[in-house]
């Protein structure tokens, strides 16, 4: 009876430590912003005995709303840097399908995961074209929340940076459609 081939396996290091640490810092982000920022929309009627100056609640939520709003931009610009000097499966050209062989990709992926009509398996390391790109678009949301987040947030602090972003109020025609389409991602009911 033939011997039969033994497959080869080797080690290859795919997700290095920083784009690790974006992912996870990014996770704690979203959800205490998703959290804080669905308190801010509709905010708890809490009710209590003790004077109104000593109940700070609702100003810690916005405080740490704006505290991780920062650290949720500045860890995104870091991943953006990281996809010019990360290695190979870091790099910002596995989100961008620029090329055809990513768009054939793309829909053997859908043929073969989502859609379950082809059997031709598909061998990827790190994320495929189809995974890749998915990334991408929530990276267009991540942008749009944190422009449109520091454009609110500019009519609320002095400090230059969030000044960058005064021009998105009027551009949305006022702060009330720029906290609509803020507050959109939260999927608002
Ligand atoms: C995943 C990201 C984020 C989510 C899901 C999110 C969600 C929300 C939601 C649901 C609100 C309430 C809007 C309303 O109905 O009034 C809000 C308000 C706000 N968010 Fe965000 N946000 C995010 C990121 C950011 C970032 C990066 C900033 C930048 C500083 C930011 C700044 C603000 C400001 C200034 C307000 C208005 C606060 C107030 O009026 O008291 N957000 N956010």
């Amino acid at each position: 009876m033939a011997q039969k081939e033994l497959a080869e396996y080797y080690q290859i290091y795919v997700w290095q430590l920083p784009v690790r640490l974006y992912h996870w810092v990014n996770f704690i982000c979203i959800v205490v912003l998703s959290v804080t920022g669905y308190l801010i929309g509709n905010p708890l009627a809490i009710h209590s005995t003790s004077e109104a100056s000593f109940q700070y609640w609702f100003g810690t939520v916005r405080f740490l709303h704006f505290a991780f709003g920062f650290i949720f931009f500045f860890n995104f610009v870091f991943r953006i840097y990281w996809g010019f000097v990360g290695n190979r499966y870091a790099n910002w050209r596995n989100f961008i399908p620029l090329t055809s062989s990513q768009w054939k990709e793309i829909f053997h992926v859908l043929c073969l995961d989502v859609l379950m009509v082809c059997k031709k398996p598909l061998r990827s390391i790190g994320h495929n074209a189809l995974a890749g790109f998915t990334y991408f678009l929530t990276f267009l949301a991540f942008l749009f929340q944190a422009v449109t987040g520091f454009g609110l947030y500019a009519a609320m602090s002095k400090s230059w940076f969030p000044q960058l972003f005064a021009w998105v109020v009027p551009l949305f025609g006022g702060d009330f459609a720029v906290r609509q389409w803020h507050h959109l991602m939260m999927l608002k009911k």
